[in-house]
């Protein structure tokens, strides 16, 4: 037998498909109070899209303790191997809307969210294992350059070039955008990274500097321009058919946590600064040490609901995993949840996406769409400090050990130095083969093709700082692309 169809108050519906009108052939009536709840519903569907990773892809899984790593942390997600922690994915591309197609060429976002014992700790990384700027300054006007020019409101190649080339530290990333990994075939084809150093500390209160990496089983494998135009045509959602079909088939796609350690003082000492975000830490110095295995291997029962409604947030850490002097991360504390209370409201951590297995109290109080308890059952137990034996309270055996700063407050320019090309020059000298350059150029050189030519002279002298084969190799790619008329740019007037 069907179930009753209910008014959101619970009440029988008689119709949904009839509307209440003077006579078959209308007025409505104001009456039918369920046709304008019906439409009121509908008007608002939506919620404001992520102002960046609009288009995102989810799943849920476990994530498996394989290796003991207490001697750097102690989180109780990785207190011995063979725990298991429920796991909500998502990953994204940065620049498109909502609707945007999924193989467009672009960095991805890499979310994970561990409901720990101890709360949830998020891990909002990225695949790749660096970024276009290393000071949160620069942020809004980066993803300015990513969206819609004011007035044609198309892509602007003309403003990204721009913004980077007056950002030389762009370059590594641009590089990664650029080759073959800029268009990964689905989310199970890459590497996640948490791309900051973060910050581990043990039972005894020693801390260790430390890089996340989650290392696809699934091998990468990546489309060319060409390949994904062609793809696009036909369907703009292929991630989420590879992924959803993917788990439906139980084909479970799976990573290798591994992280990359450096001891407190080292930072002190290593030669470069381990808290600049356009930088790797090399593997040779600071070798991969396995932690553990991801696996996804559920689709959400509601996209919106789990999705769309996920809140992750490097501010979400847990006791054992904190923070760094990274400026980057620093900002993000603060403005992934400030985010949230716009997109979600204020109380969005105890939606069904995002609230902790973990008991929850806290004093936050009111507000709209208050709809959970978070007391302990003593009504009085409302505010702190208080007389009640059962009120929550502060524990301060989870406080992180100190971290000595000592140093002088200042506006400390950001001197672009020898040192920024040397990554990006290993990376296009010796990580990348022949053809892969080869494909570098030609992407490159396609990309910028609609950049005025002072834009162009202005990229290729910072390409030429990485390695002379890079700048001849996306010169002589760009004279031998078709002219392409600069019809989605910004008229050019400062840069001359
Ligand atoms: P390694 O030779 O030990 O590492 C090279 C890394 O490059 C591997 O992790 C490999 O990833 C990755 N890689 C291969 N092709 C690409 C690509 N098209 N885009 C991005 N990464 C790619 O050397 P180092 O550790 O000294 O790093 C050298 C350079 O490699 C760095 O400057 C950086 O540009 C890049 N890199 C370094 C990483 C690190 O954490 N050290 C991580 C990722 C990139 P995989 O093993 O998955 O194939
Ligand atoms: C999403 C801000 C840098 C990865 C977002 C959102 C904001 C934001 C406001 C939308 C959040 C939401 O509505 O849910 C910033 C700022 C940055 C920064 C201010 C720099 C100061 C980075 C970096 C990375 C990153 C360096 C990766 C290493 C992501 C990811 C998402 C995201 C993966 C999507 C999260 C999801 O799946 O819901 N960012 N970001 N961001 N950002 Fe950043």
């Amino acid at each position: 037998m069907s179930q009753r169809l209910t008014t959101t108050a619970g009440a029988t519906v008689p119709s949904n498909e009839t509307s209440k009108t003077a006579g078959p052939r209308g007025p409505l009536l104001l009456e039918d109070y369920q046709l304008i709840e019906k439409l009121a519903h509908q008007n608002r569907e939506r919620i404001p899209e992520r102002v960046v990773h609009a288009k995102g892809w989810g799943a849920q899984g476990t994530f498996t303790v394989t290796h003991d790593i207490t001697q750097y942390t102690c989180a109780d997600l990785f207190s011995e191997v063979g725990k298991k922690t429920e796991v909500l994915s998502r990953w994204s591309t940065v620049a498109g809307e909502q609707g945007a197609a999924d193989a467009e060429r672009d960095v991805r976002g890499f979310s994970l969210k561990f409901f720990t014992e101890q709360g949830n700790w998020d891990m909002v990384g990225n695949n790749t294992p660096i970024f276009f700027v290393r000071d949160a300054y620069k942020f809004p006007d980066f993803i300015r350059t990513q969206k819609r020019h004011p007035k044609t409101n198309l892509r602007s190649p003309e403003a990204m070039f721009d913004f980077w080339a007056g950002q030389p530290e762009s370059v590594h990333q641009v590089t990664i955008l650029m080759s073959d990994r800029g268009i990964p075939k689905n989310p199970m084809h890459m590497n996640g990274y948490g791309s900051h150093t973060f910050s581990m500390w043990n039972k005894d209160g020693v801390r260790h500097w430390v890089k996340f990496h989650f290392r696809t089983h699934q091998g990468h494998k990546t489309y060319t321009n060409e390949e994904a135009e062609r793809l696009i045509g036909s369907t703009r959602d292929s991630y989420q058919e590879d992924l959803f079909n993917a788990i439906e088939a139980g084909e479970y796609p799976k990573w290798t946590l591994f992280i990359q350690v450096m001891p407190e003082q080292e930072a002190e000492t290593c030669g470069f600064n381990p808290f600049d975000l356009t930088k790797v830490w090399p593997h040779s110095d600071y070798p991969l040490i396995e932690v553990g295995e991801l696996e996804m291997n559920r689709n959400p029962e509601n996209y919106f609901q789990f999705v769309e409604n996920a809140a992750y947030s490097p501010s979400n850490v847990v006791p054992g995993i904190g923070f760094s002097p990274d400026k980057m991360l620093q900002a993000r504390i603060f403005a992934y949840a400030d985010a949230h209370r716009y997109r979600l409201g204020t109380h969005y951590e105890a939606l069904p996406a995002n609230a902790p297995k973990a008991d929850v109290h806290h004093y936050h109080k009111d507000g709209a769409m208050r709809f959970f308890r978070n007391d302990t059952g003593n009504p009085n137990a409302y505010y702190e400090p208080n007389q009640y034996e059962d009120a929550p309270r502060a524990d301060p055996a989870v406080q992180e050990p100190p971290m000595k700063i000592d140093a002088e407050a200042f506006r400390h320019p950001q001197v672009i130095t020898d040192e920024d090309f040397v990554q990006p020059r290993k990376l296009y000298a010796e990580v990348l083969s022949d053809d892969e350059r080869k494909r570098l150029h030609q992407n490159m050189a396609g990309a910028m093709a609609p950049c005025s030519d002072s834009v162009k002279e202005r990229w290729y002298a910072v390409l030429g700082r990485v390695h002379p084969d890079y700048e001849k190799g996306v010169r002589e790619a760009s004279e031998s692309q078709p002219a392409i008329p600069v019809t989605d740019s910004t008229p050019v007037t400062a840069a001359e």
